[in-house]
């Protein structure tokens, strides 16, 4: 079976965990969109462990990882990653890169930055060069992981970056601009340490998938930052919900795909954008303080909130959602009561769907129903029956809202803090 793991809110739902749960066992765990723009946390064993570009799986010996043809990769923080890895962990033969991936440049990195810097209108990107480089891939000028063994990369890197060099120079008045030659140098070079990795891994996934192995998909970033049906210009440049694993992968059509969604039991935000649900007072501070907000790739402050149940069951229409993931439960056992956004006001009237424009999606005007917290331990809680009344009572409103079952609850940081129902 392949299971697809997804966010369903604004990323950081604890997808890293999520999927660390699942990989023990499988053969294969699959990024499909994005690039070191994810950044995802495992403890193991008290052990912390970042990812930015490596699926988490690989913290399991016997399960391999693919990094798709959907990402945009920077070959740099990528041979930096793999280097720590191989530090404690075996990695050889078990990474697999897409010569069809899109390689991030120097240049696209400095584009991210200069526009964020100057813009009136802050997206609030992560600055890893992600946007920069789809739009190259858009614009069928960018360069690919295969691009990088064969002659000619010289006069692609000079056709990509003839405009922008001119946009960087003139218009943003950044003047250290690297060489198309060292950038090229250095891409040969960084070419060859990653070669055996390389490969067509469409190819190695339907051939896996024809043999019957197990295959987790991890999505990055979450459902509402997604290009068309996040909440559109504050989005990542890619496809993160259910149907970018199709184009990212080329899996091909899976009849027994089982998709989950994970949804934080409250929602965070990084970067700007609505955000309706946002509580920028004490109560904010607090799950902020207990849930240790702080984005993995940038330290940013999360913005916190309540779960907002309308952009939940959006997600699960958007995704074809199978079931529900839920996620760190435990940084509400203090709050006194808890409140679920299950319907907005907009212009005065009532709405149950997310509209389209961020014009309205900043007039909402959340509709909430209050229900009583548990005001006691959930952390690290494996049964059900064990956790607290409210506790069970909150997850089966937050099932009734969503229309889908509430399959796991994660109670802590280890592996092992997972309450299966
Ligand atoms: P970009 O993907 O760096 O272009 O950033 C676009 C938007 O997506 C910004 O609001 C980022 O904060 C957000 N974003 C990108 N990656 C992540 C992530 O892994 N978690 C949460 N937000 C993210």
């Amino acid at each position: 079976m392949v299971k697809l793991v997804l966010g369903i809110q604004w990323g950081d739902e604890g997808k890293a965990k999520v999927v660390d749960y699942f990989a023990s066992g499988v053969d294969y765990v699959v990024r499909f969109q994005g690039g070191a723009n994810a950044g995802h946390t495992v403890i193991v064993d008290g052990k912390k462990f970042v990812f930015h570009l490596v699926p988490s799986g690989i913290l399991h010996p016997k399960t391999s990882v693919v990094i798709g043809n959907g990402l945009v990769i920077d070959i740099e923080a990528f041979i930096s990653e793999l280097g720590e890895l191989a530090a404690g962990l075996p990695v050889d033969g078990r990474v697999f890169v897409s010569n069809r991936a899109h390689v991030v440049l120097p240049y696209h990195k400095l584009m991210d930055g200069a526009k964020e810097e100057s813009s009136s209108k802050k997206i609030g990107t992560t600055r890893r060069g992600i946007g920069p480089a789809y739009i190259d891939k858009a614009d069928r000028v960018g360069i690919r992981v295969g691009d990088l063994y064969q002659p000619g990369l010289k006069e692609k890197i000079e056709h990509a970056f003839e405009v922008k060099r001119h946009l960087l120079d003139d218009y943003y008045c950044i003047k250290d601009l690297p060489s198309v030659d060292e950038m090229t140098d250095t891409l040969y070079k960084q070419a060859e340490t990653i070669r055996d990795y390389v490969t067509d891994t469409e190819l190695l996934l339907q051939n896996a998938y024809r043999d019957g192995k197990s295959i987790v998909m991890e999505g990055g970033q979450g459902s509402l930052l997604d290009a068309d049906f996040g909440t559109y210009p504050f989005v990542t440049s890619s496809n993160t919900t259910a149907s970018g694993m199709f184009a990212g992968s080329g899996i091909g059509y899976i009849p027994d795909l089982r998709i989950i969604g994970i949804a934080k039991a409250y929602i965070t935000r990084v970067g700007e954008g609505p955000f309706p649900t946002e509580e920028t007072g004490a109560v904010g501070e607090d799950i902020r303080r207990l849930g240790k907000e702080y984005g993995a790739t940038t330290g940013r402050p999360r913005r916190c909130g309540w779960f907002d149940a309308v952009i939940g069951r959006y997600s699960v229409g958007i995704n074809g959602l199978h079931e529900i993931f839920l996620t760190k439960l435990d940084v509400l056992d203090e709050q006194d009561t808890i409140k679920v956004c299950t319907a907005y006001e907009l212009d005065g009237k009532l709405t149950d769907y997310p509209p389209s424009t961020t014009e309205e999606m900043y007039r909402i005007k959340p509709v909430y129903t209050e229900v009583p917290g548990w005001k006691s331990k959930t952390f690290g809680l494996k049964k059900y029956s064990d956790l607290p009344a409210n506790a069970r009572s909150y997850i089966e409103f937050l099932e009734m809202q969503l229309g889908r079952r509430i399959s796991y609850i994660s109670t802590g940081f280890e592996r092992e803090d997972v309450v299966i129902r």
